[in-house]
């Protein structure tokens, strides 16, 4: 689907997270959100604090797991996607902190292998994720699955892309300050979601969507797994879809 703009594409993907969390409340049972960061997803949690705020839009169901984080990556840094949730959704909602799930940047090493298993089985053990929303990379990755990874790849530790570090820098000041790995959720977490949203904006974004939408399905282009999904719907400005 394609809009003018970002932000009208935002408020309508909020709005359908918004009437998932209500539909959910309404059945008296968890809504079991997936979560991303990036820049592509801020104008969602903004209108979904904006509900919240003005509207009455209560969080008290919702249950999230994050994607992603770097590894080695402290929590109180603010690179670490863990402020970037606080900073954008979770200080300004009245989600209950222990219903928070993101991957642990400071889990030892000797225990990053079963730490990852946890966090899959975790997902399962609500019965997957009702909702996914998801920002690319430009290497196609959607978490942090890059290229090379396996279509029913779990939650794992993952060595980034160069490019994909590259991207990063900014934000870390330079790139020997970005980490060199991370753990994330795995294609086959996110492709087990029931429903799944792609988001994609902006002109640097057009070449890896036109790969993604249009290409060969491959794990060199990790999101292009997401064509097999039944409910799965990129949702794209005019910029972003220009190559389309
Ligand atoms: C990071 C995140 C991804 C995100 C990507 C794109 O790599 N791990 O989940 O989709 O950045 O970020 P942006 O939305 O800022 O373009």
């Amino acid at each position: 689907v394609i809009f003018e703009s970002s932000k009208e594409a935002s408020v309508l993907v909020a709005h359908e997270i918004a009437n998932l969390i209500q539909r959910k409340e309404e059945l008296n049972e968890p809504c079991i959100l997936g979560l991303a960061t990036g820049s592509s997803p801020i104008k969602v949690y903004e209108e979904l604090v904006r509900l919240h705020k003005e509207e009455g839009l209560s969080f008290a169901n919702v249950i999230t797991f994050n994607l992603d984080e770097y590894y080695p990556m402290d929590k109180n840094n603010i690179q670490s996607y863990h402020h970037f949730m606080n900073e954008y959704l979770f200080n300004h909602v009245n989600i209950l902190p222990e219903n928070i799930n993101i991957p642990d940047g400071t889990v030892s090493a000797e225990e990053l292998q079963q730490y990852c298993i946890d966090y899959e089985m975790k997902i399962k053990s609500y019965g997957g994720l009702d909702f996914q929303l998801l920002g690319i990379g430009r290497t196609g990755h959607i978490g942090f699955n890059e290229p090379g990874s396996h279509i029913n790849s779990g939650t794992r530790s993952i060595t980034l892309d160069h490019l994909t570090r590259v991207d990063a820098a900014p934000a870390f000041l330079g790139i020997d300050n970005v980490p060199r790995k991370a753990i994330t959720m795995g294609i086959g977490t996110v492709r087990n979601a029931k429903r799944i949203v792609l988001l994609g904006w902006g002109i640097s974004k057009a070449d890896i969507l036109k790969s993604t939408i249009e290409g060969e399905m491959s794990s060199q282009v990790p999101a292009t797994y997401l064509q097999e999904h039944d409910n799965t719907t990129f949702v794209l400005d005019s910029e972003a879809s220009s190559e389309l």
